[in-house]
């Protein structure tokens, strides 16, 4: 099947490289016309010109940034159909060393952008009959990971306010849905920095509390594959779901078999 996408325009936030790069990648080749944000920007600009679709610098962070590139995509392409909210960072911490200043940033980046994004795009949305918003969550969200616990915090209230959402709209019946994606061990920038950002934080052997084989990892079109099925049509019916692509991560009791 080719076309899923097909008229829909879609804006992913930190979509120059990692998860980000590959949905876009993926929504385009599915006929969707592609707006690309990110605090990187001669990667962001690259993609945006291969793939036929926009750039916009955008620190997630900034509330008035997110009201003009709403509203100068709507200007351009007079609707918005799809948000991936997926721009991310991570910050090694436990709760006794996460500084105040990693805490603050981790929340800002995941959370407040999030709330951001949600808050601005659902009237747009809303005029062409609705659209479909994806939150990048993680299995952070629902496990325990002490050495990432800011993370965990802004996954998790990613994942409840995504809930919210979900609900408000289906009450408004604006067409508007929202979703979360939660992965684990897919190959991108910013699970290559993690060992040494461990090591910086907690010293040469960095705690790793993850029950499978984190040698397995997955690719960042897993992932795309799922934000696909969630900004398109077939998952009209889908609205306040959390789906885990993890390789059975989060829900093993034990290790896995060899
Ligand atoms: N890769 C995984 O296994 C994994 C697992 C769980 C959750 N996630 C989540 O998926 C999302 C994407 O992660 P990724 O692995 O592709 O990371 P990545 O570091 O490879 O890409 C993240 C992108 O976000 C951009 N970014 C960072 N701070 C920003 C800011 N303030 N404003 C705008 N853009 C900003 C970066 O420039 C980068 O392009 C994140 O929300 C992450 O938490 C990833």
């Amino acid at each position: 099947m080719t076309g899923r996408l097909e008229g829909k325009v879609a804006i992913i936030t930190g979509a120059a490289m990692g998860l980000g790069a590959a949905d876009a990648e993926l929504f385009a080749s599915e006929g969707a016309t592609v707006v690309i944000t990110d605090i990187a920007e001669n990667e962001g600009q690259a993609l945006a010109e291969k793939l036929g679709g926009t750039f916009f610098k955008q620190d997630v962070r900034d509330e008035d940034r997110w009201i003009e590139i709403i509203s100068e995509t709507e200007k351009k392409y007079g609707r918005i159909d799809i948000l991936v909210n997926n721009a991310g960072i991570v910050k090694p911490g436990d709760p006794e060393n996460q500084t105040t200043e990693e805490y603050r940033l981790t929340m800002a980046v995941h959370m407040d952008s999030t709330f951001f994004g949600c808050k601005y795009v659902i009237p747009v949305m809303a005029k062409t009959g609705g659209g479909s918003i994806v939150n990048m969550c993680s299995i952070a969200s629902v496990q325990g990971e002490s050495y990432v616990a800011a993370y965990c915090a802004a996954k998790g209230a990613i994942e409840a306010y995504s809930r919210a959402v979900a609900v408000h709209c289906g009450l408004a019946k604006n067409g508007v849905r929202c979703n979360t994606i939660h992965p684990s061990g897919i190959a991108t920038p910013m699970v290559a920095s993690v060992p040494a950002l461990m090591a910086e934080k907690f010293g040469s052997s960095p705690v790793q509390d993850a029950p499978v084989d984190v040698n397995k990892v997955g690719e960042p079109l897993d992932i795309a594959n799922a934000a696909l099925y969630l900004a398109s049509d077939e998952s009209k019916f889908v609205n306040g779901a959390q789906i885990r692509v993890d390789n059975a991560m989060s829900v093993v009791s034990g290790n896995m078999p060899e």
